[in-house]
């Protein structure tokens, strides 16, 4: 008889108490997939008296996660406490120096400290398995490494953020206003209570970072994603992009072109008919373009007990099936360092929204600007006339440098009669 897999689990929250529910609950199934039962030996939080809705009756119990990495009776640390610093990184640092595996759903851990926790596990033979991290559910990061591993990728996009795609799908659905909504998510649990790491992009960008590594075989390069986060983005954007035939996504962006590496997190229109406009709510998706394979879409929900469960458990499953891939794909010695591609180089088409007063010669001022930076003008939109008073004016632009595009709007933003800061969604042609 083939001895468990013995496992020891940091964080018992959403996703922990998810993973010891579906241990249980799917125990038959996961020992016929792996030859070996998979057993909790021990376990850490804050709060030892809190209901967790699990049974923690025959596992030992750690109020330092830090200690329970170094358990010796454990062949797995499972992190699932968050953060990319402090009581996470120690816990998993201290898991890979006694020799135990790592599994972790902690993309702010990785976006940060991957490569270098990647060198450590590979130096000593370990694995540190992330499926969780990125996307929640779905298997996105297996389907790269593994799945698409005969092709050479040259493009990763998708919605890596629930709660972004939640809040700007129920805006385009209700008509209303960012705060609003945004007040509604945090009442129905699909929004923190400091929503910033979402809604500034930074979550979506911890994902991206890592993503790009596994696509691309780069280190993870955290430092070099452009952050853009949804809080401008207004109920009158979704009213014209509708006009336009474009849905609003948050997407993170990683691209190989001429220039290096693009990393990019920022909301975007996407035509209507694009497969990823479609998904919508707390939903994720990511669509990768290989080279052999053409373009692959993975849908499913990037967060929640479950689905993150879900991702967890894959991983333990590996390691109890003594499966081991390089955790970025290649080994980590030998991922090759790769020249970014700074946001200034982005080429494509832009949306603009200005709040103007209506009087002559404003739009020929605008127009006037777009043509001295070489931006040539799609469409313009302007509903009605209101002389004398505020309205607004849309335009969107044929391909055009990102670099080109900023200067022209840093000369608009200053006429007197435009009265909010210009604001900008670009366009993505999928
Ligand atoms: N929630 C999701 O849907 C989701 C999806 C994908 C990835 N993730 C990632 O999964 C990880 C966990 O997320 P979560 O939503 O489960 O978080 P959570 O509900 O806040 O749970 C965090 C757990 O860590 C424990 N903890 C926090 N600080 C600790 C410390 N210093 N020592 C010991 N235990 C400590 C907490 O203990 P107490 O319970 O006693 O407070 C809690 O059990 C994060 O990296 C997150 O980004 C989450």
């Amino acid at each position: 008889m083939t001895e468990p897999l013995k496992i020891a689990v940091a964080g018992l929250g959403t996703v922990g108490a998810g993973v010891l529910k579906l241990l249980a609950q799917q125990a038959d199934i996961i020992e016929q997939r792996c030859g070996r039962r998979i057993e909790v030996v021990a376990v850490s939080a804050r709060s030892r008296g809190k209901d967790r809705g699990v049974d923690l009756s025959t596992v030992e119990w750690y109020d330092d996660p830090v200690k329970l990495a170094a358990h010796p009776g454990a062949d797995v640390v499972v992190e699932l406490i968050g953060g990319s610093e402090g009581a996470a990184k120690e816990t998993v640092e201290t898991a890979l120096e006694a020799g135990r595996h790592v599994v972790t759903a902690n993309k702010a851990l990785l976006a940060h400290h991957g490569t270098e926790l990647a060198a450590k596990a590979e130096s000593k033979g370990l694995a540190v398995a992330f499926e969780a991290a990125v996307a929640g559910g779905i298997p996105i990061i297996k389907g790269l490494r593994e799945g698409l591993a005969g092709n050479r990728v040259s493009e990763v996009h998708g919605i890596l953020n629930g709660t972004c795609n939640y809040i700007l799908t129920e805006m385009r659905t209700t008509g209303r206003d960012f705060a609003d909504v945004l007040a509604d998510a945090q009442k129905l649990g699909y929004a923190e209570a400091d929503p910033s790491f979402d809604i500034d992009g930074v979550d979506a960008a911890h994902k991206l970072a890592v993503l790009t590594s596994v696509a691309f075989g780069t280190p993870v390069d955290f430092g070099n994603v452009y952050v853009e986060g949804i809080r401008h983005v207004s109920a009158l954007d979704f009213d014209y992009a509708d006009a336009l035939g474009y849905r609003i996504k948050l997407l993170g962006i990683a691209r190989r072109t001429e220039q290096g590496i693009e990393q990019r997190v920022h909301p975007c229109m996407v035509p209507k008919a694009a497969p990823i406009a479609a998904v919508d709510g707390v939903f994720n998706a990511v669509i990768a373009q290989g080279d052999f394979v053409d373009r692959v879409l993975f849908v499913g929900r990037g967060a929640g007990a479950g689905p993150t469960a879900s991702a967890v458990v894959a991983d333990l499953i590996d390691v109890a099936r003594g499966r081991s891939t390089p955790t970025f794909g290649v080994p980590a010695a030998q991922l090759s360092k790769a020249q970014p591609s700074p946001m200034e180089a982005r080429r494509g088409a832009y949306y603009v929204r200005l709040m103007v007063v209506d009087r002559p010669g404003v739009i020929a001022d605008i127009a006037a600007a777009m043509r001295d930076q070489n931006v040539s003008m799609e469409q313009f939109l302007q509903r009605g006339r209101a002389p004398g008073e505020a309205v607004p004016v849309v335009l969107t632009t044929h391909d055009t440098d990102e670099a080109a595009m900023q200067r022209a709007l840093a000369t608009i933003g200053a006429k007197e009669a435009v009265v909010e800061p210009p604001r900008m969604i670009r366009i993505e042609q999928f």
